[in-house]
């Protein structure tokens, strides 16, 4: 990282991206990441492979005390595959990147979401992960709740049909063939979920830049998100 003129410990800032689902959250944060050489993690992948660990095991998690027991023998880290160049999530010792994002895991994902004991247990992981800061995070709630203080927030939207059309593309290129109208119905009962759920739910953070990348290609929203990163940064330095 010392190559690099914007780390150095006392500059180190969080960077928290939120927004709705198929709003390119993680194209953008691990290009950011890159780019500033800062540390990068996928909330969403946290809570992926908690629901995966559910479906495997058997999880009833309308349990609390099932949850609660669960939680405690799930392990959950990241790893960079350097053939890949692929940042992989492990669970228990296991990478389980390519699972995480399959239909079964997607489809009960959000509802395990919404569960409070998963949510806390989440929340400190993820806080823990930024606690040396020099880190980009995407979710739903990490500029609303895990990082308040994040030094840089951005929002994500994008025009719904927009956010349809890509995660129509996406889901395709896993050879998942789904008509345009049940992947736009997913994605507004995903919004719903996100949104509407007691505990934290989807926001946009009072002091969030707001990035609408309906009509920006992605080298284009990288640029403006490095700018607000450099400026953040700049004014942390000047701060110090
Ligand atoms: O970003 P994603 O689609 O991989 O997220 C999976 C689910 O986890 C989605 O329903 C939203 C939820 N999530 C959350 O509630 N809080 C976060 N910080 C990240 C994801």
């Amino acid at each position: 990282m010392a190559d690099n003129p914007y780390f150095c410990a006392v500059s180190a800032i969080i960077i928290a991206i939120d927004g709705y689902s198929s709003c390119g959250k993680s194209t953008l944060a691990k290009a950011l990441a890159a780019q500033l050489n800062y540390g990068y993690v996928d909330s969403g992948a946290m809570y992926r492979a908690v629901t995966l660990y559910f479906l495997e095991n058997k999880v009833n998690f309308s349990k609390s005390k099932a949850v609660q027991v669960a939680l405690t023998n799930i392990r959950i880290h990241f790893e960079l595959n350097k053939t890949s160049n692929r940042n992989e999530t492990w669970l228990n010792g296991r990478m389980v990147e390519d699972l995480i994002r399959s239909k079964a895991v997607s489809d009960y994902v959000s509802p395990v979401a919404t569960l409070v004991d998963v949510r806390r247990e989440m929340v400190d992981l993820q806080r823990l992960a930024g606690k040396n800061r020099g880190i980009v995070m995407d979710g739903r709630d990490i500029g609303t709740h895990v990082f308040p203080d994040a030094e840089l927030k951005i929002f994500m939207t994008a025009d719904p049909e927009v956010r349809a059309l890509r995660r129509f593309r996406e889901l395709l290129s896993k050879g998942e063939s789904w008509n345009m109208e049940a992947v736009r119905e997913n994605l507004r009962e995903r919004d719903r979920i996100d949104s509407t759920r007691a505990e934290n739910p989807l926001r946009q953070a009072t002091d969030a830049r707001v990035l609408d990348n309906s009509h920006l290609s992605e080298s284009e929203q990288l640029d403006l998100a490095y700018r607000w990163a450099q400026e953040a940064i700049l004014s942390k330095k000047a701060s110090n």
